[in-house]
């Protein structure tokens, strides 16, 4: 019997769980046709598997037909829903696991154009900046609707077999009825902070009437908007204890924050480079306050952190959401003694940020993840030993040489560099984005542990290569900045590489001319404009910086907003010629019509990259599959079989960048699926 106070049982109600890890509410919009399908099934199924207590599904799934998904949630109103999530409870259950669904109304945090075009609705027509919605004011129909479809959603939760449900109540419907800024009611749904938590309890009093006492309801809350205007943690806590004291409710998850806008949902659900565990302390004083269950997660992504939580008394069961998308077996790995084996979540919000866009989650370390219908997470040995050469020790380098390795195959990495990490050395520059080297460090420590052997300070050629006697050849060379995008002047800009790296010192009235719209821009303005410059972005695009997405600009509003740095949009840098010791830019517009000048210190570009790909191409005639790559293998997860060169004595892979300017995701994912069958 262990004393880890994580492995410790945990009795809520009539319900044992096995332990005090859970996977709280989210959405990984993996929902097919409104319903939580097979890929729904196999994530959380694999989370299951690897012994987390309990996993909590669907995020804001939808109760009601004006209340339509912003992110492929689950449609609770429908009737088809229950099959599908019987399915799904049956499948955690069958590894005694606890399931539960988080119920919602969006309120108006959501857009009346898709769905049935309904109007959004809330208790004030004042709209949420985020999603844009100007909301009809609610009536007494609608919380009489409302309110049944509360009691429906909840009785088919009930219907399926799942162990409770949880209603959401931060920025959503439920509590833009608590909160002053969102309500404009009078008595008796408005006016004082007991008409306005009316709503809440007559939708728990709805619920309880359907599924009786013995189901598990709780309430996933703010307990302090952190808002001018707002809620305040005095009407937090008396809200909870009110909750409590109704006697309908039998846990609260506790949130601190608010989420109308990018920038309040980034600090409820804190990325990289922000604090660990922020709203700990605050879950803890909740707990205290009211001496109820509480449940918290916020960027709770290690394991000691999540120890201290329950070992405190802060928490009843923490959350390690987004800590169980970048590691599935996270309660395995606890169990077996291998902590230091868990891939850490390295909090980029790739998973977050990709649903907001109208993405699937994935994420950024783990490509099997949303996934797991193909892509394992334990990867089986092969039969037949090979050897394996990677050329390029960046994350798809990396993550090829620990596939092969764990394959059981021989494997021998050749790095230009001194050490590891390819473009994310430059991305781990910045100290807001310094997490980002775990991407390397773990890829690395799971390769040591493997036997890989590396050859750093070696630029590997044909004959290098070729003397190892491969079987198979990886090239994840990478690629180097393209700064080749005027008509005229390319020989007097810099790359964004070169300002992030120190290889060139800032100037001082600086263009960063954004053809990319990545990360590198925004990096190098911050740089930039911490060294004192002043600094115009411009960009042919209709937005700035359309590959950063909302919840990742944040950090880099809130500095380059500071620095007053100037965005302009939809020009297109065409030249850029010396005189007098400044550089003059002129500016045309995909629009026609335009050209202007105005003169700078430096320009520094952003476009991409170029494939490093000398190697691949002096290969090439000498493998067996001519480099081909069997698409439909690839996509399908079976091995590469091509023979296209009956004297080729090796397979030859190219991945990454190495190909084509992508992402790290996508380099860790064309690693994985091509060499996960070797
Ligand atoms: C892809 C994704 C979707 C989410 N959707 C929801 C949601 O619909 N409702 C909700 O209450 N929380 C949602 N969350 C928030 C998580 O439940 C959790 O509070 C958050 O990720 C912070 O915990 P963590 O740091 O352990 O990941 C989502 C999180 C992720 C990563
Ligand atoms: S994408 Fe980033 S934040 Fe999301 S789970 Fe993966 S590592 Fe964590």
């Amino acid at each position: 019997m262990t004393n880890d106070p994580l492995l410790q049982p945990y009795q809520l109600k009539h319900l044992t769980l096995k332990n005090r890890i859970i996977i709280t509410s989210h959405e990984p919009a993996y929902v097919e046709d409104g319903m939580p399908k097979e890929r729904y099934r196999a994530y959380h199924q694999e989370r299951a598997r690897a012994g987390v207590a309990m996993t909590m599904t669907a995020g804001s799934a939808a109760v009601s037909k004006d209340s339509p998904p912003i992110f492929n949630n689950i449609l609770v109103y429908k009737d088809e829903v229950v099959p599908w999530m019987k399915d799904l409870a049956d499948s955690c259950h069958e590894h005694d696991t606890a399931i539960m669904i988080q119920l919602t109304h969006l309120g108006r945090r959501t857009r009346w154009d898709t769905g049935e075009w309904l109007p959004a609705v809330s208790p004030s027509h004042k709209r949420e900046a985020s999603h844009r919605a100007f909301p009809k004011k609610i009536e007494d129909w609608d919380i009489e609707r409302i309110i049944k479809d509360y009691a429906d959603a909840a009785e088919r939760m009930h219907a399926a077999g799942l162990d409770g449900i949880e209603l959401q109540a931060y920025g959503h419907l439920m509590d833009q009825f608590w909160s002053p800024l969102t309500n404009d009611l009078e008595a008796p749904y408005g006016g004082t902070l007991d008409n306005s938590i009316q709503f809440t309890l007559e939708v728990l009093r709805a619920i309880r009437k359907r599924v009786g006492d013995k189901f598990i309801v709780g309430v996933r809350c703010t307990a302090d908007e952190v808002l001018e205007g707002g809620l305040t943690k005095e009407d937090g806590i008396y809200i909870c204890n009110k909750l409590k004291n109704s006697g309908m409710i039998d846990f609260l998850n506790i949130v601190r924050g608010h989420i109308d806008t990018d920038a309040g949902l980034t600090d409820v659900i804190p990325i990289q480079g922000m604090r660990s565990a922020p709203h700990l302390d605050f879950a803890g004083e909740v707990r205290e306050a009211t001496k109820f269950p509480v449940f918290h997660a916020a960027k709770i992504q290690d394991v000691p952190t999540a120890r201290h939580a329950i070992a405190s008394g802060k928490l009843d069961l923490v959350g390690m959401t987004r800590a169980h998308m970048a590691d599935p077996l996270i309660v395995k790995k606890i169990k077996e003694g291998r902590e230091e084996n868990i891939r850490p979540c390295v909090g980029a919000n790739y998973c977050l940020d990709r649903i907001y866009q109208g993405g699937a989650a994935f994420c950024i370390h783990n490509p099997a993840t949303g996934r797991e219908l193909t892509m394992p997470n334990e990867i089986a040995r092969a039969e037949e030993k090979q050897k394996v050469v990677v050329v390029g020790a960046g994350p798809g380098g990396l993550e090829a040489a620990r596939v092969a390795a764990e394959r059981g195959h021989e494997v021998v990495v050749f790095e230009a560099a001194a050490k590891a990490g390819g473009q994310v050395l430059l991305t781990a520059q910045s100290e807001r984005r310094r997490e980002m080297i775990s991407l390397i460090d773990w890829r690395l420590s799971e390769c040591e542990e493997l036997g890989v052997v590396f050859h750093y300070n070696t630029w590997a050629d044909e004959a290098e290569v070729l003397n190892e006697n491969p079987d198979v050849v990886v090239i994840a060379t990478g690629g180097f900045p393209d700064t080749e995008v005027l008509k005229v002047g390319n020989e007097h800009v810099v790359s964004t590489w070169d300002i992030i790296s120190g290889d060139v010192k800032p100037g001082a009235n600086v263009l960063i001319y954004d053809d990319a719209g990545d990360h590198a821009a925004l990096q190098a303005a911050e740089f930039m404009a911490e060294s004192g410059a002043d600094l115009e972005i411009v960009t042919p695009d209709r937005t700035f910086s359309p590959e950063v997405m909302a919840m990742n600009l944040v950090p880099y509003m809130r500095s380059l907003q500071k620095h007053d740095v100037t965005f302009t949009v939809t020009y297109r840098l065409s030249e850029v010629r010396k005189e007098d010791n400044q550089y003059v830019a002129t500016f045309e517009s995909d629009y026609g019509g335009i050209r202007k000048e105005k003169k700078y210190d430096q320009v520094v570009v952003n476009h991409g990259t170029v494939p490093m790909d000398d190697l691949y191409f002096a290969l090439k005639p000498q493998s067996s599959n001519l480099g081909a790559v069997d698409y439909d293998r690839m996509i399908n997860g079976q091995p590469q079989n091509l023979i296209k060169n009956d004297q080729g004595q090796f397979r030859l892979l190219r991945i990454g960048d190495a190909v084509s300017a992508r992402n790290t995701h996508a380099a860790i994912y064309d690693a994985l699926r091509l060499l996960k069958d070797l």
